[in-house]
């Protein structure tokens, strides 16, 4: 009888630690600390003048990540029209992970550190840092087929062309989220930009008109502020122009060639629809995205959208939109079907 029960308290005992260590103590603080330094290097070493392309890269990854099935969950289905030119990002991350992080961390929670450094990078210089990862949570699950996403039921997403109302409902029905809280998120388009050659625009979003850090080692692409607002905040004369005779893309009034017949150097800021939708509401009557109304036509005047006024504050303060960015993002990068736990922050001592 007591070997018996010595026996049971000795297998409990085996199944509580197997439990903990199998999950707890997967990601040590060593192998975090490499994995954040290797990111970093990676970040670094691709660099396209004063852009390093991929902090907006991984950004977007993550976004496309944490939609659809399981969530934020490593996997990537390359065949989507939408993910076009995510593989360029994954390309480069995987062989990375592959090497020297499988089996000590899940590919999502790598791929959800990589854009959290990224994040960090592009703060550096400036006035208010993005600190993300300084609350960093791991434990995320993989797709069983990661980093391959092999579904093809329902997707949710949204191309860009669409309605206020269409943009809207995507991110409360696939996130919860609601429209401030859309509006937020929206924000990271402050980094890089479209590539005619992946969903069909051409041209980023911010220039170095309201870039908070003038002048500095980072192009206004690869900086996190809140330039993105002041873009549709304080110019207010956009117009739509169609590019590749197909797609409708928002440019300056005073800069009415679409960017797709100028060449690189001369391209100008773009919004799409999806932008415009945080100030004005946009009904278009075509796939495309072609709409009837203009932010200054005297005859038909878009009307402010319901997200105009959290826009406007997040363009007037700089430290609220990152603050509130950041919760969001993180919010979003925590999405999983695991709970997910604190990481390792110091070194464990035996
Ligand atoms: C309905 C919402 C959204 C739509 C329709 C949308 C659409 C797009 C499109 C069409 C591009 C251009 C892709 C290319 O040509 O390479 C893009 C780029 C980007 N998106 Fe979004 N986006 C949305 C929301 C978001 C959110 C919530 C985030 C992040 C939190 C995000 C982050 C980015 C970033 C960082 C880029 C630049 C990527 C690069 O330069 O490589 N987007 N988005």
């Amino acid at each position: 009888m007591v070997r018996l029960t010595t026996l049971l308290k000795v297998c409990i005992a085996i199944v509580c630690f197997k439990q903990s260590f199998g999950r707890k103590d997967l990601l040590t603080f060593d192998t975090l600390e490499k994995a954040k330094a290797s990111i970093l290097t990676l970040i670094e070493s691709v660099k396209n003048n004063k852009d390093l392309p991929m902090i907006a890269g991984t950004v977007r990854l993550l976004f496309h990540d944490c939609m659809g099935q399981g969530k934020c969950d490593g996997c990537i289905n390359h065949s989507r029209p939408l993910n076009a030119g995510l593989k360029k990002v994954t390309d480069r991350l995987d062989p990375l992970y592959d090497t020297s992080f499988k089996g000590k961390m899940s590919r999502a929670d790598f791929y959800a550190l990589a854009a959290s450094v990224a994040l960090t990078r592009s703060t550096v210089e400036a006035p208010v840092k993005y600190n993300g990862l300084n609350h960093f949570k791991v434990g995320r699950k993989d797709c069983a087929t990661s980093p391959i996403e092999d579904d093809s039921g329902p997707y949710r997403f949204i191309k860009g062309t669409e309605s206020t109302q269409d943009t809207f409902k995507f991110f409360k029905e696939e996130f919860g989220f609601n429209t401030r809280e859309a509006v937020t998120l929206l924000g990271a388009h402050t980094l890089g930009g479209c590539h005619l050659e992946n969903v069909g625009f051409v041209g980023s979003w911010v220039d170095e008109r309201f870039s908070t850090v003038p002048n500095g080692s980072l192009a206004p692409t690869s900086v996190l502020d809140n330039a993105y607002y002041r873009m549709f905040i304080d110019i207010v004369p956009w117009l739509q122009v169609t590019i590749n005779d197909k797609n409708k893309q928002w440019q300056e009034i005073t800069h009415t060639t679409p960017n797709d017949k100028l060449p690189k150097p001369n391209r100008v800021p773009i919004l799409l629809n999806v932008d415009m939708a945080n100030s004005w509401i946009i009904k278009p009557t075509d796939d495309n995205g072609s709409v009837s109304c203009t932010p200054t036509s005297s005859k038909t005047r878009c009307q402010h959208s319901t997200a105009h006024k959290y826009a406007k504050q997040y363009a007037r303060d700089n430290a609220l939109w990152v603050r509130e960015f950041t919760k969001m993002f993180t919010r979003m990068i925590n999405m999983n079907e695991n709970k997910l736990y604190n990481a390792p922050k110091h070194k464990k001592h035996y």
